[in-house]
């Protein structure tokens, strides 16, 4: 992306990615989507690695001084409201929880508190850390029809009578793109001296971080998804305030240095992705300035009314303010296990439409994500194609 002209998004900024032309991507959610233009500032950052290896690990990325690895920190910290000091880099949201969860020493019958819109990797870290620990995994329901005001009291109420030695929860829900009123609940769990780890996997790029205001304890975030950052690039915030500084899950040299250089060096791997930060972060802040709410907010309000048409019903009625949005397709018959794969790999193999599908308490979900390459035109398509070809159990 060159030049200070504004760009005009949809179609138009399509090419700025290497997505294949002849299919329709409404799944950004899953897995982002990296630009070519940030592919290739990598892609010259690793030249420069390769010029000098010893150079950059001993001057840019191993503690010591504001070297490449400190800067990206900074760069995304002032994005996200706090400060580069509170804010180490990890590969993925996976490694973020993880080293929380493996810091955390819950004693034997405590609780470790998710949702069930939890992600699955999540729940399955979480009961990993249980079986270690003789911990308890404490799984709030939070039931179809949803009714995002009632989470608190939901959460508070599971919570009663039990010791939480954690409680994880997502800012925006994986399969069912909830964003949820995380301020309230984290307000209402430090009030009952819960520690509190929030999941913004989808966070970064999509909707706006005050992280320091917020007052959760630890935050992680990917930046390989809404971020556009090239993979392998995600954070994790430690408050000021919070019970402990989380230890990187790999040991490497600098452990015992505080949080967050004992996460900078980790072993000898490629750190390219997370040294083009701040260039991805510019990136994103010429799409943030061409208007990728107002067209990905539209793309949702559209997209919604048309899968109206066809019966498929919101798995809550407030839009909220994120770029996905998840609707219960109807069924003749429950939900089996099976039906989401065969829902997307029907759309795929029939119109190389690409959504996220998801069978949850027992009601079969299709999410779609928008971005700013999605047009109008693609949600179309989804919507024709469901209407002509139906989904399993309809
Ligand atoms: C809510 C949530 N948490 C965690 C993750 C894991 O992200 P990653 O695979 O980048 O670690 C995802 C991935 O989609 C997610 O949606």
């Amino acid at each position: 992306m060159s030049g200070e002209k504004m760009l005009e998004l949809g179609a138009a900024v399509r090419p700025l990615w290497g997505l294949a032309g002849d299919a329709i991507h409404l799944n950004h959610g899953s897995f982002g989507a990296i630009p070519l233009e940030i592919r290739q500032a990598q892609a010259t950052l690793c030249d420069r690695i390769e010029s000098h290896p010893d150079g950059f690990f001993r001057d840019d990325v191993m503690p010591g001084g504001p070297g490449a690895i400190r800067r990206a920190a900074s760069a995304l910290a002032e994005m996200v409201g706090t400060t580069g000091d509170r804010i180490a880099l990890v590969e993925n949201a996976t490694t973020g929880i993880e080293a929380v969860l493996r810091t955390l020493e819950p004693k034997p019958g405590e609780h470790i508190l998710i949702t069930d819109h939890q992600y699955p990797a999540v729940l399955r870290a979480v009961e990993r850390r249980c079986r270690e620990t003789g911990a308890v995994p404490l799984i709030v329901h939070l039931p179809f029809p949803l009714d995002l005001s009632t989470t608190t009291a939901r959460i508070a109420d599971a919570m009663a009578g039990k010791r939480v030695a954690l409680a994880i929860l997502d800012h925006i829900t994986s399969p069912t793109a909830l964003v949820l009123p995380i301020a309230e609940t984290i307000a209402m769990l430090k009030a009952a001296g819960v520690p509190v780890l929030i999941d913004g996997a989808h966070s970064v790029g999509q909707i706006a971080l005050d992280l320091d205001a917020l007052g959760a304890d630890w935050y992680v975030s990917n930046a390989h998804k809404w971020l556009y950052a090239a993979r392998g690039t995600a954070f994790l915030h430690t408050s000021a305030t919070a019970p402990f500084d989380p230890l990187p899950i790999l040991t490497s040299h600098f452990v015992e240095e505080r949080f967050p250089l004992s996460f900078d060096y980790v072993g000898t791997r490629d750190y390219s992705a997370w040294a083009a930060l701040p260039m991805t972060i510019a990136f994103w802040r010429r799409i943030a300035a061409a208007g990728l709410t107002t067209h990905c907010r539209s793309l949702v309000d559209s997209g919604t009314r048309a899968m109206g048409d066809i019966g498929a019903v919101p798995v809550t009625a407030e839009a909220g303010p994120g770029f996905m949005r998840t609707f219960i397709l109807p069924q003749s018959r429950t939900a089996i296990p099976g039906d989401e794969a065969a829902l997307m790999a029907g759309l795929w193999k029939d119109a190389a439409i690409q959504v996220g599908t998801f069978v949850l308490q027992d009601r079969l979900l299709i999410r779609f994500s928008t971005q700013v390459y999605v047009t109008s035109d693609d949600i179309d398509m989804l919507v024709q194609q469901l209407d002509a070809k139906g989904w399993p159990g309809r």
